[in-house]
């Protein structure tokens, strides 16, 4: 049962002139139930429909992929490269807005860790090093990934014009209200800003401040695109799909030149992961990385994500430099989060079963 206040959690927020009913928002989450060629599917809209039916104030998409090259990373995964997978979104994006919750779509693209992509068999990264870890089983991988090749500055232009499209294409043919650019976990722009996986010697790689640009590129191409009027963030962690526990090596000082220059970019909302969110991000004590994220981008709404479906710990976001909680396997097991929480009524433990043997929606979840 609920003893602590949750009234901050149900507190409306208005992001970019875009009112937001609650402070709850589903995280993004790859469910793999395209078409083969990358449309949105009935079932989908089904599964989506759900979350704002129970009552999240927003909802995020899967990552999309942007361009009919090197984004795609997995086989099932949308898209939102032509006219046909953006329009196959119109449904989806209609089911979250009939309940009056926000309808973000996540725009990602794979690089390195790419696997599996029908328009071209090899990958791309910042540079030529064998990406960490394996490729997910539950996404149809296996084995190690595959060595990229390093990325020309026409392909850096074309993964930008690729993001700046879909952009374009999620708002005005799917309806979608606001764009979050996956600068996170592991993917292509998340491989520039890392150490090891980025080591290059042009504007792209080196300093933290090279390191960072193609996000920031990425950004402007997205708003220049978009408009003043669209709410846009960037999604930022330090771990990644394949090495969870990395950390920047410079620390906080790599936290302020992040999220201060995505705040001198104009970022409309900035969403943070980490495995536990309320943790410190750095040294044992020290501030959360949503408490450094709010301290270096004020005016940005910071979406904090990681283990809060614990109440008292979303409540403690809340408290510690978050606007917004987002929710992934709390929401999967609970698509009626936000309702259980009002109503005082217990959550459902999430189930892993449900991801496997592959990880596409599961008719059971959409009776839920
Ligand atoms: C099945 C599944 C798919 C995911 N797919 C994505 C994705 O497409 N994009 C993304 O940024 N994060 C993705 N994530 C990460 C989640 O958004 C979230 O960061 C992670 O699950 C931790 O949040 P939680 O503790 O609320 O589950 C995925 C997580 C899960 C469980």
């Amino acid at each position: 049962m609920i003893n602590i206040d949750t009234s901050t959690l149900f507190a409306p927020i208005v992001i970019k002139g875009h009112p937001v009913k609650n402070r709850l928002s589903v995280a993004p989450m790859t469910r793999i139930t395209a078409t083969e060629d990358g449309r949105a599917t009935e079932t989908m809209s089904r599964y989506y429909e759900r979350f704002a039916r129970g009552g999240f104030g927003a909802v995020t998409t899967e990552g999309i992929y942007t361009d009919q090259a090197f984004s795609q990373g997995y086989i099932s995964q949308p898209g939102m490269t032509d006219e046909a997978q953006a329009s196959a979104w119109k449904p989806v994006v209609n089911g979250i807005k009939a309940h009056g919750a926000l309808a973000i779509a996540q725009l990602m693209h794979a690089g390195a860790i790419s696997q599996g992509n029908r328009f071209r068999d090899t990958t791309v990264g910042p540079s030529p090093i064998q990406p960490k870890g394996e490729q997910m089983t539950f996404y149809d991988g296996k084995d190690r990934y595959v060595l990229p090749s390093t990325m020309t500055e026409e392909q850096i232009a074309d993964a930008i014009t690729g993001f700046a499209g879909s952009a374009a294409r999620a708002i005005e043919v799917a309806g979608f209200d606001a764009i979050e650019i996956h600068g996170a976990n592991g993917y292509l722009l998340d491989q520039f800003l890392t150490d090891y996986a980025n080591t290059r010697m042009d504007r792209w790689g080196g300093a933290t401040e090279n390191r960072v640009r193609l996000i920031l590129e990425t950004f402007k191409a997205v708003r220049a695109e978009v408009g003043a009027n669209v709410p846009v963030g960037v999604r930022i962690s330090q771990g990644k799909v394949n090495d969870y526990h990395h950390k920047w090596a410079g620390a906080e000082s790599d936290a302020e030149i992040v999220f201060g220059s995505l705040a001198d970019a104009g970022a409309d909302f900035i969403h943070v992961t980490e495995f536990e969110a309320c943790k410190p991000a750095f040294a044992e004590g020290g501030p959360s990385l949503m408490r450094l994220a709010k301290r270096y981008a004020p005016k940005a709404a910071i979406f904090a994500n990681g283990s809060l479906h614990n109440v008292e710990q979303a409540v403690a976001a809340l408290n510690d430099g978050a606007d917004v909680v987002t929710i992934a396997r709390g929401a999967l097991a609970n698509p009626d989060l936000p309702k259980r929480w009002s109503s005082n009524i217990a959550l459902e433990e999430f189930d892993p079963t449900i991801l496997g043997p592959i990880a596409n929606i599961k008719e059971t979840e959409l009776a839920m």
